[in-house]
């Protein structure tokens, strides 16, 4: 799954939630998850990129990176904000200063390999009670046994798979 404003939980705090993705066999299920509006991967960045565009958005969360995510930066509000969490089309952001110094836009990171346990459980914490993600998580959340594992792999690289994947190892 994708891009910009990704964010189910933010649904339930009273934004308005915009999903983007590829596939349009998605579409319902991002609505399921609490987005209002689905925009397409073109909606986001259509080839052309401006270090300051009109602001759309509040604040993304992109696990694509590139030049997706330079596309982001300039289409936030003043003061907004966009968490990144991944490099699927890329590493390197072709940005400028503009939107920081201009906007007072962040650029915020989001690292789940080496985060400290106190703040995993904070935020663990604050999903379950706060935002009530359990409904969201049932909706994402795709159980597999171990036999099955090479054959989801293969589904995952070839980018066919949504949700996250859970390996059960014992009944
Ligand atoms: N921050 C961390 O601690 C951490 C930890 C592990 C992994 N990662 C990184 O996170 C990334 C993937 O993580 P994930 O599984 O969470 O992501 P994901 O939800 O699978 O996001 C990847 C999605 O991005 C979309 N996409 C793929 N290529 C694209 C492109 N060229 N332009 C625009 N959208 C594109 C696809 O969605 P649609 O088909 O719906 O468009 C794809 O499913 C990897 O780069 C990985 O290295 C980060």
């Amino acid at each position: 799954m994708s891009a910009v404003l990704r964010s189910p939980c933010w649904a339930k705090r009273g934004y308005t939630v915009e999903a983007s993705t590829g596939r349009a066999e998605n579409k319902e299920y991002l609505k399921d998850l609490g987005a209002s509006h689905i925009l397409s991967r073109d909606d986001v960045y259509d080839g052309r990129l401006r270090p300051l565009a009109s602001g759309r958005w509040a604040g993304v969360v992109d696990p694509v990176g590139g030049e997706q995510l330079a596309s982001i930066l300039g289409q936030l509000h003043y003061e907004g904000a966009v968490a990144v969490s991944g490099l699927t089309g890329g590493a390197k952001v072709p940005t400028q200063v503009y939107p920081f110094i201009l906007r007072g836009n962040s650029l915020i990171g989001i690292d789940s390999v080496n985060c400290p346990m106190e703040k995993r459980k904070k935020v663990w914490h604050r999903m379950a009670n706060d935002l009530k993600i359990k409904e969201v998580f049932n909706l994402i959340k795709v159980v597999h046994t171990l036999e099955e594992v090479p054959e989801t792999l293969e589904t995952i690289l070839q980018g066919k798979t949504r949700g996250r994947s859970i390996v059960k190892l014992r009944e």
